[in-house]
C-alpha cells in the first residue's frame, strides 16, 4: 500500500506520523514545494522508526511528483492555513490554485488514486477536485466531518466528564464554522443517548463548542491545528487501506442524496478499499434537515467563487 501526502506541514507530517506508527502502509511519499523540506521531515520519521517500531518506509520529495507513482491513496494538506480571525472560506484565493495543480499531478502519476482532501476551504476544494479529475465520485473523498466530530467527541466526553472513548457522536455538513451539524440528538455514551445526562443549555455550549473547533485552536496557537486533522486523515487512509468498512462522515459528491446535488458536503459514508462504498442517508429530524439545507447553501455560496478564482 503506497500512499502520498502532499504537503509536508504540520498537517502533513502528522497524517505521515500517524500512518506510520500504524504500519499498515508499505511506502508514504511526503511532497512539498519547499526544497528539501519534504526529505527533511521524511529523514526526521524515519529516524523514530527503531523508537516507534514501525516498517513503513517514508520518502520526501520537493515537488517530484514521479516519486508519487502508482500511489494507492494521496492526501492533499497543500495550501495556506488560516490565521486567527480567518475563515476557511477565506483562503479559497490561494488553495483552489494549488489543488487543481496538485490534484492534476497526481492523477498523471497514479491514475487509480483514491484521493482525500483536506485543503481549505475543504468542501469547496473537495467539489473542485470532482471538477478537475473527472474521477469516479467513490474516488475523491472530503476531510473535515471525521475530524469534527472528534472534537465533537472531546467537547461531549469534557461535559460528561468521562472518557471520550466512551462517546459516539457524529457531525455532518459543511466543515466550516457556521454550517457544521453536530447531531447531538443522536450521540450516545455507551449507548445511552447524551441527552440522558445533559441539559439542553449543556447541549448546545457543546454544539458552539465544536463548530468553533478549529477557530479555537487557530487562536491559542496562531496558525491552524494539526495533531486532530493529522490523526483523523490517517483513519480515513487506514480505513481505505485496510479495507475496513468503516462509517466516516466525510465530504462526498452529493447526486440525490438527501434531496441534494451539485455538492460536496460532510455526510455518513462507508470507507473500504474502492474510497466510498456507500454513502448512508440517515433519518433527520425536521430541524436537522433544516440546519443541512442552510450548511448546503453555505457550501455552494463558496463553491460559486470559484469561477471568481478562475479554478
Ligand atoms: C481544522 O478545522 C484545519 O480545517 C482544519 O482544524
Amino acid at each position: 500500500m503506497k500512499v502520498t501526502v502532499v504537503g509536508a506541514g504540520a498537517v502533513g507530517a502528522s497524517c505521515a506520523e500517524y500512518i506510520a506508527i500504524k504500519d499498515f502502509a508499505s511506502e508514504v511519499v511526503l511532497v512539498d514545494i519547499k526544497e528539501n523540506f519534504a526529505e527533511g521531515k521524511a529523514m526526521d520519521l524515519m529516524q523514530t522508526a527503531s523508537l516507534n517500531g514501525f516498517d513503513t518506509k517514508i520518502v520526501g520529495s520537493t515537488n517530484d511528483y514521479s516519486k508519487t507513482a502508482n500511489s494507492d491513496v494521496a492526501v492533499i494538506t497543500s495550501g495556506i492555513p488560516r490565521k486567527p480571525g480567518m475563515t476557511r472560506e477565506e483562503l479559497i484565493g490561494i488553495n483552489a490554485g494549488i489543488v487543481k495543480m496538485v490534484s492534476e499531478n497526481l492523477i498523471k502519476h497514479s491514475p487509480n488514486v483514491i484521493l482525500i482532501i483536506v485543503s481549505n476551504p475543504m468542501d469547496t476544494m473537495t467539489y473542485l477536485t470532482h471538477k478537475v479529475t473527472g474521477l469516479p465520485k467513490h474516488r475523491i473523498i472530503g476531510m473535515g466531518g471525521a475530524l469534527d466530530s472528534a472534537r465533537f467527541k472531546y467537547r461531549l466526553s469534557e461535559a460528561l466528564e468521562c472518557p471520550a472513548s466512551d462517546i459516539d457522536g457524529m457531525v455532518i455538513g459543511g466543515h466550516s464554522d457556521k454550517g457544521m451539524l453536530p447531531l447531538t440528538r443522536l450521540a450516545t455514551r455507551n449507548s445511552v443517548r447524551v441527552s440522558e445526562f445533559l441539559s439542553d443549555e449543556r447541549l448546545s455550549k457543546v454544539m458552539e463548542d465544536t463548530k468553533v473547533g478549529g477557530a479555537t485552536l487557530t487562536a491559542m496557537l496562531g496558525t491552524s491545528a494539526w495533531y486532530a486533522p493529522g490523526a483523523a486523515v490517517s483513519s480515513l487512509v487506514q480505513a481505505i487501506a485496510c479495507d475496513q468498512h468503516k462509517m466516516f462522515p466525510c465530504s462526498a459528491l452529493l447526486e440525490g442524496e438527501y434531496g441534494m446535488n451539485d455538492l460536496c458536503i460532510g455526510v455518513p459514508v462507508i470507507l473500504g478499499k474502492n474510497g466510498i462504498e456507500k454513502i448512508v442517508e440517515i433519518d433527520l429530524s425536521d430541524e436537522e434537515k433544516e440546519k443541512l439545507a442552510e450548511s448546503a447553501q453555505g457550501v455552494k455560496a463558496t463553491n460559486s467563487l470559484l469561477s471568481e478564482v478562475n479554478a
